[in-house]
């Protein structure tokens, strides 16, 4: 069967023969791959980026946010049947830690995780794809066209799962656990895939949501953000350190740019008790000016949190498959109209190496 696979650290990628997997335990899911998305994770692979072959291997399949639909079951499978739709999650555990052991690998402690398409492990921009049963999560009929964007939001549900939890532990009176959010004035930074399904998810759970990028009002990913009720702040006008004296304090911002600088500069608009959750990744090394003690005061005298989140567990992928739900009943179409492009998978090098006028989500068709 056919599939996309790079060397790590080149930017070498081309289209390969690789064998079919088969089913070989009792409990191994068989899937055939329907389309697979393309994130900044996949574009700084291809560019000679963070990416780990497989040991004993020079080259990597790529792709990890993928839909299929089950082939074949092993015989102790009882989560999918045959002609179901289904997702994979990505992170594999170490095998040694308590949260991989937990199934929680997303919260790996020693490092030594596997990621499909990433790290260490062949991942879906391929024909088929077999994984096991603890791997897998259904994906209603309904949702076909929009399912492949079950594993970037499973992202933004882990960012904002932790927020939430946080909060209602440490304010257990004030901030009844379940609707914490309902009401609060949240910022989402970088309006990509994982910013907007990010916005979203806060939607529907009742937030008043900002979005803020730096492209025009008018272009497709404002404009997708505004149909969901989110308001769209356009950096260009309103620079970081304005945003408060614009917008008001935020109880929580969720930071999905990547870029260093403004993930930093971003915190002033944070209010008191507020929680400024990370999920960008930045790439390359450049230098970051900060000024320490300031940051450290601000932290300390407004009781704010700042945390990192990375991956998602399969409760996560759960959430992301009933919000998807969720948003078609309170967006409809709309919300399909996040994959602005569906290209087919022999044209991987022009997705990987460019974006398209007006783009939000390009994923690639293996349904031939
Ligand atoms: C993926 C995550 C992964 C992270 C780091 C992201 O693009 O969505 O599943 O853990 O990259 O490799």
């Amino acid at each position: 069967m056919k599939a996309v696979a790079l060397t790590p650290g080149t930017r070498a990628i081309r289209l390969v023969d690789v064998p079919e997997p088969a089913i070989i335990s009792p409990d191994d899911v068989k899937v055939r791959i329907l389309r697979v998305g393309i994130c900044g994770t996949d574009r700084e692979e291809a560019l000679g980026g963070r990416a780990l072959a497989p040991q004993g291997r020079s080259e990597l399949v790529i792709g990890h946010e993928m839909l299929g639909q089950v082939v074949e079951t092993g015989k102790s499978v009882t989560r999918v049947k045959p002609g179901e739709y289904a997702v994979f999650t990505v992170r594999r555990g170490c095998g040694e830690c308590l949260p991989c052991l937990m199934n929680r690998s997303d919260m790996c402690l020693t490092g030594r995780y596997r990621e499909r398409g990433i790290w260490g492990m062949d991942g879906y921009q391929t024909e088929y794809a077999v994984d096991k049963e603890q791997y897998v999560v259904r994906v209603p009929e309904d949702l076909e066209p929009i399912g492949v964007l079950t594993e970037p939001l499973s992202v933004a549900e882990k960012a904002i799962d932790e927020s939430v939890r946080l909060q209602s532990a440490r304010l257990p009176e004030s901030a009844a656990a379940p609707n914490w959010l309902y009401g609060r004035r949240c910022l989402v930074a970088g309006l990509g895939p994982i910013g907007l399904l990010a916005a979203l998810a806060l939607c529907l759970r009742g937030a008043e949501v900002f979005g803020i990028d730096v492209v025009d009002a008018q272009s497709a990913r404002p404009q997708w953000l505004e149909h969901i009720g989110g308001k769209y702040v356009d950096g260009r006008m309103v620079s970081p350190d304005k945003v408060e004296h614009e917008l008001g304090q935020m109880d929580l911002i969720l930071e999905a740019t990547g870029v260093a600088q403004l993930e930093f500069n971003l915190l002033d608009a944070l209010g008191k008790n507020g929680v400024y959750v990370l999920t960008g990744i930045p790439g390359g090394d450049r230098p970051l000016q900060l000024d320490g003690a300031e940051l450290i005061r601000r932290l300390v005298l407004g009781n704010q949190v700042m945390i990192g989140s990375v991956n998602a567990s399969r409760g996560h992928f759960q959430m992301a498959v009933d919000d998807l739900v969720r948003a078609r009943l309170a967006w409809g179409d709309h919300v399909a109209r996040l994959i602005s492009h569906h290209r087919p998978y022999a044209e991987f090098q022009a997705v990987l190496n460019s974006h398209e006028a007006d783009e939000i989500k390009v994923v690639l068709e293996w349904r031939q």
